[in-house]
């Protein structure tokens, strides 16, 4: 078993959790009193303007309901809270592509999230429930329209802007936004890059429900202007800069935000007000040892749950300064990180595995020449970490003081999971260690015996916790189907991650990876079904099944077996430019192949079913192991194999 590694002495100031005592005595607490330790905790942190009469109701299960007939307002939580005592604080510090800072303090971020909201309002006729597509870069504008929502009680779908047009329109037409706001482009990299013609794609082909479509100008390079369009810069200056803060219920939707199964169609992942931002506000606090003082930095994008979760709302609703970045961590070199980290003297710095992979390899000794004495811990998220990029992280970047946490979870858990507590936890490299107070998170088979120690099981969650998906946009079938079909514990069908699992003498979990057909491409979720669904659309290929690869940096890169119409009638090279042409068309560039091979035919069973752990195997040039006599074809496997070599 690798080494343990303890919180570093005298780095942590008054932490909510000193030791593991206080760990284990929250627990504790919970197992005793679950719904009241809830109870408890919803009470010191949201402020209710009418208090909640019942903490969990599970009598629709697994509809449930947190914190019954409470009101209370995210945006308030996350704005207007702060602006009595500490109104001139930092609310967000942005740094552009270029270099240049934007240090907004909470007044002016209320300031301007009453005028967006005002804006959405007047001119948009935005109400309540009214979904609003946000498809924007990393500029103060993003985070305002956020804010603007769930101050109105209108819910946002962010969509990432490396989606295609297609993929936006896809989650347009499925959401029925009303509004569409977007951004001419941004920077990147010293260059614009734009946002705006997929956004005029999408609506040129059937986003009826889209009334309007606001835009943001960043970096004014020439756009087509069509007739729903109007733009934010306009008409912003003319709205006021209050609002009266609009109380909602506790399980009022706050967002959707849509990521892959394993299935090809996209899911609207549902999010409700207070239990999300309940925590989101919590696992700032424990995880990170976030104070109002520090200053929080979270590389991600807005596009994803880690952005939704902790560059805006968990962050903000703490009294924090979040860092919006605009550029990438390598421009103009691969010190740009640290630099920024020195500047602004940074607290916490969280980031995916295939960034800090991508920093170790392109910098190395980039850390070294900055002061990162600010920091004390370092965040992971979003897929494995191997050990050699854990240790370069520990040693070089948090000179073997800071203390790491290895956040699992999902867009579906909305925060931390299973992840070590900063101030307390003992740590191991690659290791996600213990469930948060609270969670109760267990590995299991399929009939809900725990699986024994050092083998791989399901990853299951077994008592509802308050910021958990609260349906599937749309589909509630498909929502009990996807996280409550596979296991049951106690008796009951419980939430299922997807991802297997193990457990060790002392508890502490690894994640082992995703158990279905999804990839983890940089930390990125992407369905294989959705992936070969976009590939059927060319015209030469019979069939083909995606697999994950690993890969040096992205963790998992998507490895194509296609199977062709007329076997010699396109060469390898050529068939992966137009699939991949494709695929940047539907999906977006996160989708691409990063390799291919043309195959006769693909394992199937004799009912049909493509055998893709095969074929996982084949990729890691794994001997092997499963029982092939059930398949249509046996000598397929040796045919792909010898195709691999
Ligand atoms: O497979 C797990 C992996 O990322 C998946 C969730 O992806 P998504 O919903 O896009 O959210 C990513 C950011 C929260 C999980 O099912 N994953 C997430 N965190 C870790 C991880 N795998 C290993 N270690 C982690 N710390």
């Amino acid at each position: 078993m690798s080494k343990i590694y303890k919180p570093v002495k005298n780095i942590f100031k008054n932490p909510i959790f000193k030791d593991m005592d206080d760990y284990d005595n929250l627990v504790k607490k919970f197992d005793e009193n679950y719904e009241e330790t809830w109870g408890e905790l919803a009470k010191e942190n949201i402020f209710w303007q009418k208090p909640f009469t019942k903490v969990l109701d599970e009598s629709n299960a697994p509809f449930n309901k947190w914190f019954k007939d409470g009101k209370m307002s995210v945006a308030y939580e996350c704005v207007d809270k702060h602006l009595k005592t500490r109104g001139e604080d930092i609310a967000i510090l942005f740094e552009a592509d270029d270099g240049t800072n934007i240090k907004l303090t909470y007044n002016e971020l209320a300031k301007n999230v009453n005028k967006t909201a005002n804006l959405f309002t007047n001119v948009y006729e935005i109400k309540k429930g009214d979904r609003v597509v946000v498809y924007m870069p990393m500029i103060l504008e993003a985070i305002y329209t956020m804010l603007a929502c769930a101050k109105i009680g209108a819910i946002h779908s962010v969509v990432f802007g490396g989606f295609s047009s297609s993929a936006l329109r896809d989650r347009i037409i499925d959401a029925k936004a009303k509004l569409v706001v977007t951004a001419d482009g941004a920077y990147r990299k010293g260059k614009p890059y734009m946002l705006k013609p997929a956004v005029d794609e999408a609506m040129s082909s059937g986003c009826e429900s889209v009334q309007n479509v606001c835009v943001i100008r960043r970096n004014f390079e020439p756009i087509e202007t069509n007739p729903k369009d109007s733009f934010y810069d306009e008409l912003i200056q003319t709205q006021k800069e209050t609002f009266q803060t609009v109380w909602f219920d506790s399980e009022d939707p706050l967002f959707l935000l849509y990521t892959s199964g394993s299935t090809g169609q996209p899911k609207g992942v549902q999010h409700n007000m207070a239990g999300y931002i309940l925590w989101a506000k919590l696992t700032m606090k424990w995880v990170f040892d976030n104070k109002p003082d520090d200053t929080f930095w979270c590389t991600a994008d807005i596009g994803w749950i880690t952005g939704h979760s902790y560059i805006v709302y968990g962050p903000l609703a703490n009294g924090t300064t979040t860092v919006v970045f605009e550029g990438v961590p390598t421009y103009p070199d691969a010190g740009r990180c640290w630099k920024m980290v020195e500047q602004h003297k940074i607290d916490q710095f969280y980031t995916a595995p295939t960034a800090i992979r991508m920093l170790h390899k392109t910098g190395e000794d980039e850390p070294g020449k900055y002061d990162l004495s600010s920091l004390r811990v370092l965040g992971t998220v979003g897929e494995p970490i191997d050990p050699p990029a854990w240790k370069w992280y520990y040693e070089t970047v948090g000179n073997s003081r800071c203390s790491i946490v290895d956040t699992w979870w999902q867009t579906e858990t909305g925060g931390h999971m299973v992840s070590p507590i900063a101030s307390c936890t003992p740590i191991r490299p690659g290791c996600a260690t213990l469930p948060l107070p609270g969670i109760q998170a267990k590995i299991i088979e399929q009939d809900g015996t725990p699986t024994p120690v050092g083998e791989k099981g399901y990853l299951c969650i077994t008592k509802p916790w308050p910021s958990q998906i609260r349906t599937i946009w749309g589909d509630e079938k498909r929502f009990i189907k996807s996280y409550f079909g596979d296991c049951v514990y106690g008796g009951k069908p419980v939430y299922f991650s997807g991802d297997g699992a193990m457990i060790d003498e002392s508890d502490y979990i690894t994640i082992t990876g995703r158990t279905d057909d999804v990839i983890n491409v940089s930390g990125h979720r992407i369905g294989t079904a959705e992936i070969e669904a976009s590939i059927k659309d060319c015209d030469m290929v019979a069939s083909s099944a995606v697999v994950g690869k690993p890969h040096e940096i992205k963790g998992e890169a998507i490895f194509g077996f296609i199977v062709l119409k007329d076997e010699n009638s396109i060469s390898k090279d050529d068939l992966k430019i137009k699939l991949n042409k494709i695929l940047k068309e539907d999906i977006g560039a996160i989708a691409l192949l990063d390799d291919i091979v043309i195959v006769p035919d693909l394992p199937k069973t004799r009912s049909g079913k493509i055998m893709r752990r095969i074929l996982r195997s084949i990729v890691k040039g794994e001997a092997i192991v499963q029982d092939i006599s059930t398949l249509e074809d046996p000598n397929i496997v040796s045919v792909i194999e010898k195709l691999c070599v």
